[in-house]
């Protein structure tokens, strides 16, 4: 980049984008637009509407800087501290997963079940999000539903740390309890809150550690091994899956996120444990990405 040139912003975006296309770094177009934004101070949208705007020198410097780090392989969202989900923002740094957005879909579903549950009279429904990362279930959940209360439980702390920024950013902070637990202690549920649950919510890893290679190289590189991979990749759907006995109010009900290949195994381990009403759903892009089902209803 020349740096005596004066820049505007149609062509400083153009240069970038052949550069990382050059550079074989991912999406050249989108990570050009969202490291100028974010130096700008300006959304994507507001980059197009000012494209003739000129980038001043120092504007400039920072922008390389960040491109730098992207060429580096770093995930944009990590270098601008950002990212969008379910139109909301939330900060997200190396200690959490980057929310995706088939993850939206979860969020979706779990939310019109809810609507349906206080149509029923349930109020002030209790949901428990296990492995809340970024915390992006919970704080949208309980952004969105107001009467929600949240338990948020992660094994990271540092993930935890995260999440809770994200809920004092959205003002949800004093509904949502944080626990750092691991699902895999027997002694699990002792560390929650001693109340059963109307629903579970969970986006857990579910990356068989085979998969771990074939991941692209910026997630293997820079994303927490902790939030995506376990041994055989089901693991945590057959322990959530017992927890659910003891923690679930009768006939409460579940929303996990699932590998795209592991509905069959996950749909069957969840009969075992006897959940009815068992369904699949299917992404955007048309794979198996939700599971739902309704716990036991004991008398
Ligand atoms: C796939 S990430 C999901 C993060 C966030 N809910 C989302 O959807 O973007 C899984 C999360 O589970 C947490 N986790 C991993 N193993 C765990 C365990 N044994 N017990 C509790 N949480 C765990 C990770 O730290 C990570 O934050």
């Amino acid at each position: 980049m020349d740096e005596l040139k004066e820049w505007r912003v149609v062509e400083l975006l153009k240069t970038t984008t052949e550069f990382f296309s050059a550079k074989h770094v991912d999406e050249p177009r989108i990570s050009s637009e969202l490291l100028l934004a974010h130096v700008l101070g300006q959304s994507r949208l507001q980059l197009y509407l000012n494209h003739n705007r000129p980038v001043y020198r120092d504007e400039l410097e920072s922008f390389r800087a960040l491109c730098r780090q992207r060429l580096a392989g770093r995930p944009v969202q990590y270098i601008t501290g950002e990212q969008f989900f379910y139109g909301m923002q939330f900060h997200v740094d190396e200690r959490v997963l980057i929310p995706r957005p088939e993850t939206e879909l979860l969020v979706e579903l779990a939310l019109e079940s809810l609507a349906m549950k206080e149509r029923e009279g349930i109020a002030n429904p209790a949901i428990l999000d296990i492995g809340t990362g970024s915390g992006c279930i919970a704080v949208t959940m309980a952004r969105l539903s107001p009467s929600l209360r949240i338990t948020a439980v992660d094994i990271s702390r540092d993930a935890l740390a995260v999440a809770r920024m994200n809920a004092e950013k959205h003002d949800v902070a004093s509904r949502i309890t944080f626990a750092e637990a691991d699902m895999f202690d027997e002694r699990f549920a002792g560390k929650l809150p001693a109340e059963r649950y109307d629903m579970i919510v969970s986006n857990p890893p579910y990356i068989p550690v085979s998969e771990w290679e074939g991941l692209q190289r910026e997630v293997r590189q820079y994303e927490p091994a902790l939030a995506l991979t376990v041994p055989e990749g089901i693991e945590c759907y057959r322990v959530m899956a017992g927890h659910a006995e003891q923690l679930l109010v009768p006939g409460g009900k579940i929303f996990f996120e699932l590998h795209a290949d592991a509905a069959a195994t996950v749909s069957e381990l969840l009969g075992t444990h006897g959940f009815s009403d068992i369904t699949v759903l299917k992404d955007y892009s048309g794979h198996d990405r939700v599971i739902s089902g309704t716990g036991p209803v004991r008398n």
